[in-house]
């Protein structure tokens, strides 16, 4: 039984009674005329499939103590095939999921048809769909579509979120799920290291975004985390930068923030170095202080312990810290976002909360951060770490951090 058979077990084994599952793989949105954006996969029917193709959809259901699984895919199309190469065959698809019985998409409807049929004498019978979504406002989802239709036409049934127990099963990571994270940091760190030795005065950010994701496909990694921040100067005072597309300066620093792919799951490293390969006694200064805060989250971070609380500890030495070195406004004023988010199919993977307890088996990211905006100094750390029950594995430890090791390694041969 492969993994994702097993995880599909796990479901069924939260289920009560007779009840079915259904999840969409997605669709790319239109963007243009005939274009349309890139397709990502529905991270849930990835996990439950290892299938990441268009228009997919998993039905899994028990009735009267019988479970079934059926996958329904797009029809294989001869001229699309000619167009843009072949879609999934039923056999390829039975093969990387292990769902013997794959149908023709089309056929979903008279399926779940005839399914609520033959469920109509068990008033308890539950529809489950993942109905997350990110934003009140944001387009609905297949599953939200889906359920629209079934609350006209079957108005007494019961329809709940499938969301929070697959989330339950995501935030622990097993060995393969480990190991593609690791495969991952250390493209990322071969991506890291090429920008390192790329940084020079008077190069555009563009170039070290550019060089990073040569690496990537260098490294056959299909497809980045996360939009690239490639940010120099004042401009990685700006959490989020996205514009990747000033000259980067003499005497500054350079902030990326990045992360390569293995099999989806995803690296989520940053890394702040002088772009002249020299850090200012006043750049070292502050850098030194998001090491220690770092440092403090590693020593900290474990089974039992809360996000919000590791937070916390960066806050409090900050807010000590800060001070001895001119900087005494508001902590807030420097660094305002989390210190922590978990990792995993999705770079902001799925989480129980900031106020849920850390488990074994969670991978979290611990990125403090420092930003001096009237100084032009931006400093990120970012590293992905593993919990155990007694402390925490920092995966990302060959990639280097240490102030002098970064100058050793940015001068070599000059
Ligand atoms: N790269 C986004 C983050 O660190 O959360
Ligand atoms: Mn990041
Ligand atoms: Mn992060």
């Amino acid at each position: 039984m492969n993994q994702y058979s097993k995880r599909r077990h796990s479901v069924f084994d939260s289920l009560q009674g007779n009840a079915a599952v259904i999840l969409f793989s997605g669709k790319a949105p239109m963007r243009s005329a005939d274009e349309a954006y890139d397709f990502s996969v529905d991270r849930n029917f990835y996990y439950l499939t290892g299938l990441d193709k268009e228009d997919m959809v998993l039905l899994m259901y028990r009735l009267d103590g019988t479970e079934h699984e059926t996958l329904f895919i797009p029809p294989y199309d001869e001229t699309m095939a000619r167009w843009v190469g072949g879609r999934m065959l039923a056999e390829e698809a039975t093969n990387i999921s292990e769902i013997k019985s794959v149908e023709d998409r089309g056929d979903l409807d008279d399926s779940i048809a005839s399914l609520l049929n033959r469920s109509r004498k068990d008033p308890a019978f539950t529809m489950y769909f993942d109905f997350w979504h990110y934003e009140k406002d944001q387009p609905l989802t297949a599953a939200h579509n889906y359920a629209a239709g079934l609350r006209v036409n079957y108005p007494g049934l019961n329809l709940k979120d499938i969301y929070p127990t697959l989330t339950g099963m995501r935030l622990i990571k097993d060995e393969y799920e480990i190991s593609c994270i690791r495969k991952a940091i250390h493209t990322t760190n071969l991506g890291i290291m090429q920008m390192m030795r790329t940084a020079k005065p008077g190069i555009n950010e563009m170039t070290m975004e550019g060089v990073f994701n040569f690496v990537l496909a260098q490294s056959l990694c299909k497809r980045n985390a996360f939009h690239t921040i490639a940010a120099s100067g004042e401009r990685a005072t700006i959490l989020h930068y996205q514009d990747n597309d000033q000259i980067m300066n003499d005497g500054e620093l350079f902030l990326c923030d990045l992360g390569a792919t293995n099999d989806y799951y995803c690296a989520d490293i940053s890394r702040t170095f002088p772009i002249n390969g020299v850090f200012t006694p006043r750049q070292r200064e502050i850098y030194e202080i998001v090491l220690k805060a770092q440092k403090i989250v590693e020593d900290n971070a474990k089974a039992g312990v809360k996000l919000k609380e590791l937070n916390q500890l960066v806050v409090d030495f900050y807010k000590e810290e800060l001070p001895k070195h001119g900087l005494d406004k508001d902590v807030t004023e420097y660094y305002f976002h989390s210190v922590s988010h978990h990792l995993g199919l999705d770079t902001h993977d799925v989480d129980g909360g900031l106020g849920s307890m850390l488990q074994a088996g969670n991978v979290i990211t611990n990125e403090p951060g420092l930003y001096i905006a009237d100084e032009g100094i931006g400093i990120r750390i970012e590293d992905d770490l593993l919990i155990y029950e007694s402390g925490c594995e920092v995966l990302s430890h060959e990639i280097i951090k240490d102030p002098d090791d970064i100058e050793r390694y940015m001068n070599k041969g000059q």
